[in-house]
C-alpha cells in the first residue's frame, strides 16, 4: 500500500485551480484530514518554475490558512505538459516514477482543462502506462477527476463516455458537479432519510408542486461571455446543478448510502423525467435573456464575447414532470437565471391544501389564498430549513395568520459549511464517488435538457426580454396553473 499520494493537476495555471482546488486541498491539508503526504504537481504548457507556480497562487491563499501554507506549499511541484501531446506525456510520466515512490505511489489526475481536452488528455495518459493499476497490489490506484461541463447534448456525451471508459473504468472516473459537494445539498438526504416524519408526506398524495430555482446575481463578469454564449442556462445550470438537485429531491431511498445505490436511484428519477415534444416547450418552459436596466449599464446582447444577435438564454424556467409512482401528475418547477435580484438557491415543497376551509368557507378564491404549509430547504447563500403553518391570531374571531419554524445552519456550532471542492476532492483521494455522477445520470440528464431544446431549434419559441435585476421574465409566472402559487421570491 502507497504512503503517498500523488495529484496531478491538468489545467493548474487556470482559474479554478488557483480559486478553488489549491484553497481546498490547503484546508484539508490545514485540518488534517489527510492519511498521507500529497505531492501535487501542476500543470500547463506555459513553462514555470516550482516557485514561480507557488508564488502565482499566493494571492488566493485565505488569511486564516497563512501558517498552514508554509507548510503545505513545498508538496507543489510544476511541469510544462502540452496534454494533447503524446511525447510531452512521456516526460510527464519519467517525472511521476521518479517521484518518491515511483509507480507505488496512489494517483489523481484532476483535469481542470477545457472539455475539448478530457479525451485527449485521458488518451495520451493511457498510451504512457499512467492510468494501469491496481493490477499488481502493489500499485497505487489511478483516478481521475473530470470537470464540468459533460458533453453539451446527449450524442457528446454518450460518445465521451465511451472515449473515456476505453481507458478506464467507471469506478475510476468522477466526473464533478461542485452542488454536490455543499453541505446544504448533501443535507437533502440526511433531511428525508434520517427523519421518519417527512418521508411519509413525501410523495404525491401530500405535496402539490416542488420549486427548485438557482437564481444568480452575477452575469457575465470577468470573461465568462464567450464560453456562456455556446452553452446558456440550460446547459451551465439545469441539466447539472439543477437536475442533481431535483435527483436528491425525488428519488427513492436507497438500500445503502455507497456509490451505486445512491447514483441507480439518481438515474431512476432522472429517466423518469416526461421528456417534451418540440409543440409542448413553448407551454412548458420560458426562456429570457437580461436587459439593460438600472442596475446593470448592458444587456446580455452587448456583453463582451457574446454573439449580438445572439439567441442563447440567460433565463430558464421549466415545469417538469416525473413519471413514476411517487410523483405522477405533480409539477417540478425548475428555474435558474443570471442577473436577477437576488441570489439563492432554495427547494419549495408545497404542500396541499387542506380538502375544505372550515373557517372562511370553501370560495375558490379564499381556498386559493389559504396555502398554509410548505418546507423550504435553504441551500445558499443562507443555509437552513423552514416549515411553514397558519396559527390563529390570538382574540376574537377565527383570523390566522402564517408561522413557521425554522433551522439556520449558523445556530449549530459547526463553524461555516466547508467549500465544496473541499469534501469532493477528499472524496476523489477516499475512492468515495457517492457526490460524483455515473455516466448514465449524465446521460439521462442531457436526454431531457435536448427534448428542450429540440423545441426551441424546430419551433418559434418566443426568447422574453427581463431587466437585470428584476425577478426574470413575467412570463415564467404562467407556468404556475390554478391555485399552485408563484415563484419563491428567496429568503
Ligand atoms: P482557464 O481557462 O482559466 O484555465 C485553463 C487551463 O488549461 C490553463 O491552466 C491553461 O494553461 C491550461 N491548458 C490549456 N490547454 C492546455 C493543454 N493543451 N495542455 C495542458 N494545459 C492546457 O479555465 P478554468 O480554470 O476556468 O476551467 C477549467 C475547467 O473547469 C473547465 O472545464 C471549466 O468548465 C471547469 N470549471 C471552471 C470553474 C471556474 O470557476 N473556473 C467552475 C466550474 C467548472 P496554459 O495556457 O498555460 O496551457
Ligand atoms: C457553475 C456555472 O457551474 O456554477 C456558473 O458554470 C455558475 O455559471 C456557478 O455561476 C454557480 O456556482 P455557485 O456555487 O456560485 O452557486
Amino acid at each position: 500500500m502507497a504512503d503517498i499520494s500523488q495529484i496531478v493537476i491538468f489545467g493548474a495555471s487556470g482559474d479554478l485551480t488557483s480559486r478553488k482546488l489549491i484553497p481546498a486541498l490547503l484546508r484539508n491539508f490545514a485540518e488534517q484530514r489527510f492519511h498521507k503526504p500529497l505531492q501535487i504537481i501542476g500543470v500547463s504548457r506555459s513553462a514555470r518554475s516550482d516557485v514561480e507556480w507557488r508564488e502565482s497562487l499566493d494571492e488566493w491563499i485565505p488569511d486564516d490558512l497563512r501558517a498552514a501554507w508554509s507548510g503545505f506549499a513545498p508538496s507543489l511541484s510544476w511541469r510544462a505538459v502540452d496534454a494533447s501531446v503524446g511525447e510531452q506525456t512521456q516526460g510527464l510520466a519519467d517525472h511521476l516514477e521518479a517521484l518518491a515512490e515511483g509507480r507505488t505511489a496512489n494517483r489523481l489526475f484532476y483535469l481542470a482543462l477545457k472539455p475539448s481536452l478530457f479525451a485527449p488528455t485521458i488518451r495520451t495518459l493511457s498510451s504512457h502506462g499512467l492510468l494501469d493499476g491496481p493490477k499488481d497490489p502493489k500499485l497505487g490506484w489511478r483516478r481521475v477527476v473530470v470537470e464540468k461541463p459533460f458533453g453539451r447534448d446527449l450524442p457528446s456525451a454518450r460518445a465521451l463516455n465511451r472515449e473515456l471508459l476505453e481507458h478506464v473504468r467507471e469506478d475510476q472516473l468522477f466526473r464533478i458537479d461542485h452542488y454536490l459537494g455543499k453541505e446544504t445539498v448533501q443535507n437533502i438526504l440526511s433531511f428525508r432519510f434520517q427523519n421518519a416524519i417527512f418521508e411519509p408526506l413525501w410523495n404525491r398524495k401530500h405535496i402539490e408542486s416542488v420549486e427548485i430555482s438557482v437564481c444568480e446575481t452575477v452575469a457575465m463578469e470577468g470573461k465568462r461571455g464567450a464560453y456562456y454564449d455556446s452553452a446558456g442556462a440550460i446547459r451551465d445550470m439545469v441539466q447539472n446543478h439543477v437536475l442533481q438537485i431535483l435527483a436528491l429531491v425525488a428519488m427513492e431511498p436507497p438500500t445503502s448510502m455507497a456509490a451505486d445505490a445512491v447514483r441507480s436511484e439518481k438515474v431512476k428519477v432522472l429517466t423518469a423525467l416526461r421528456p417534451m415534444r418540440p409543440d409542448q416547450v413553448a407551454e412548458h418552459v420560458v426562456r429570457g435573456q437580461y436587459l439593460a436596466s438600472p442596475v446593470r449599464d448592458r444587456g446580455y446582447l452587448e456583453e463582451e464575447g457574446v454573439d449580438p444577435a445572439s439567441s442563447t438564454e440567460t433565463f430558464v424556467a421549466v415545469r417538469a414532470q416525473i413519471d413514476n409512482w411517487r410523483w405522477s401528475g405533480i409539477p417540478f418547477l425548475l428555474r435558474s437565471g443570471k442577473a436577477l435580484h437576488k441570489r439563492y438557491t432554495e427547494v419549495v415543497l408545497r404542500f396541499r391544501t387542506p380538502p375544505l376551509d372550515l373557517l372562511a368557507g370553501p370560495s375558490e378564491g379564499e381556498h386559493c389564498a389559504l396555502r398554509p404549509n410548505d418546507l423550504r430547504l435553504l441551500i445558499q447563500p443562507e443555509e437552513g430549513v423552514r416549515l411553514s403553518f397558519l396559527v390563529k391570531r390570538p382574540g376574537p374571531g377565527m383570523t390566522m395568520v402564517k408561522s413557521e419554524l425554522g433551522f439556520d445552519y449558523s445556530d449549530l456550532d459547526a463553524g461555516s459549511s466547508p467549500p465544496a471542492y473541499q469534501r469532493l476532492l477528499l472524496d476523489a483521494i477516499e475512492g468515495n464517488a457517492t457526490l460524483f455522477i455515473r455516466g448514465d445520470e449524465v446521460e439521462a440528464a442531457w436526454a431531457f435538457v435536448d427534448s428542450i431544446r429540440a423545441g426551441w431549434d424546430q419551433e418559434d419559441v418566443p426568447m422574453f426580454g427581463y431587466e437585470a435585476g428584476s425577478h426574470g421574465p413575467e412570463e415564467a409566472n404562467n407556468l404556475f396553473v390554478g391555485c399552485e402559487g408563484t415563484w419563491s421570491i428567496g429568503p
